[in-house]
């Protein structure tokens, strides 16, 4: 893959522009899966940069790599901090999967230097487990609702309401730009199951 060279048709697609053909070919390569930190590396207790230019051809390339990461792991969400980039990009990508079946299913949500404006009072506790974080789940009390604002991989800024599971995603991501993990958020340590025994419970 000719890494320096790559142009973006679509999300999903690359239109290679290599030196060696004038016209440009339509091969579509493939996002690479990259490694993820795991608890313990610096990256995860940093807090993540402002991305400067969101529309940007490495921003891009690096969201196209999240995806790919997240999916081969079976993840909902992954923030770049995950993939040893310290910058305030996220993916939010709730969908049934064998880590969790009963997660609802949405278009992933690209999320870039996001701010949260507004949560709710109610808190509800609910497992969440972590890539960074294999072979534990723990019972995370998070607002109900939030209400955030952050840009598109277009570089429009937006402002979204979510509820449920999907405000769970989005908070568990955004606290990775801050180096915090959801083992900070537990209110003890005995809300703490292994994955088997999580898994048990779901079946
Ligand atoms: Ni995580």
């Amino acid at each position: 893959m000719y890494a320096g060279f790559r142009r973006r048709r679509s999300p999903f697609e690359w239109v290679c522009a290599c030196p060696y053909l004038s016209t440009g070919c339509t091969e579509i390569t493939m996002a690479q899966v990259r490694q993820i930190a795991q608890l313990g590396q610096p990256v995860l207790r940093g807090v993540a940069s402002r991305v400067s230019l969101p529309a940007s051809d490495e921003v891009r390339t690096l969201v196209d790599d999240m995806l790919a990461t997240m999916r081969e792991a079976n993840g909902v969400g992954i923030a770049a901090p995950q993939v040893f980039e310290p910058l305030a990009v996220f993916i939010v990508a709730s969908r049934p999967n064998p880590r969790y079946p009963n997660a609802p299913l949405m278009e992933p949500e690209v999320v870039v230097n996001p701010e949260v404006m507004e949560q709710a009072e109610a808190v509800e506790k609910g497992w969440e487990g972590c890539l960074s974080i294999p072979g534990i789940r723990g019972e995370v009390p998070r607002p109900t609702q939030v209400r955030v604002r952050y840009q598109t991989l277009e570089g429009a800024t937006v402002e979204k309401e979510f509820d449920g599971f999907v405000a769970r995603v989005f908070l568990h991501e955004n606290d990775h730009l801050h180096g915090i993990v959801f083992l900070d958020r537990l209110e003890t340590t005995r809300d703490i199951i292994t994955e088997k025994e999580f898994q048990a419970r779901m079946a």
